[in-house]
C-alpha cells in the first residue's frame, strides 16, 4: 500500500536514508515541525570553508539528519543532505521543496507539505547562521 503511493526513489531513501544521525560539533543546527501531524525534524550542519573556483567559499562540509516523521519526511530529509553535502551555501539556500520533490521522482499530492520540514530547516539554520556571522 505504501509501495503504490511512493516512487522507488522514495522507497530507497525512506528504507536506507543517506547521512543520518548526529553531528556534534556542528556549526549550526536547523529545527522544524509540521503541527498538523506533530512530525519533527532535525537538520546538523558542519560548515567550512575552500577554494571554490579560486575564490574563498562557505560551504557545507557534513550534513546530518534526525526526522520523526512519516515516510515521505524521512526520504526527504535523506535527499536534502544529498543535494546540498558539499554544496557552497549560498547554492544550498537556493534549494527548494519542488528540487527535492523532483529529485525523488515526485511525491503524492497529499505528502508534498512534507517536503517542507526539511527545507524549513536547511534555510533557517542557513538564516541563523549568516545573521550570527
Ligand atoms: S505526515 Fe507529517 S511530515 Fe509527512
Amino acid at each position: 500500500m505504501v509501495q503504490a503511493l511512493y516512487t522507488k526513489k522514495v522507497m530507497e531513501h525512506f528504507k536506507k536514508p543517506h547521512n543520518q544521525g548526529v553531528i556534534k560539533d556542528a556549526t549550526i543546527v536547523g529545527e522544524s515541525g509540521n503541527p498538523l501531524c506533530g512530525d519533527v525534524m532535525k537538520l546538523y550542519i558542519k560548515i567550512d570553508k575552500k577554494k571554490i573556483k579560486g575564490k574563498e567559499t562557505e560551504y557545507i562540509k557534513d550534513i546530518k539528519f534526525e526526522t520523526l516523521g512519516c515516510a515521505a519526511a524521512i526520504a526527504t530529509s535523506s535527499m536534502i543532505t544529498d543535494l546540498v553535502k558539499g554544496k557552497p551555501i549560498d547554492e544550498a539556500d537556493n534549494v527548494t521543496k519542488a528540487n527535492i520533490a523532483d529529485s525523488l521522482g515526485g511525491l503524492p499530492p497529499i505528502k508534498l507539505h512534507c517536503s517542507v520540514l526539511a527545507v524549513e530547516a536547511l534555510h533557517k539554520a542557513l538564516k541563523e547562521y549568516k545573521t550570527k556571522k
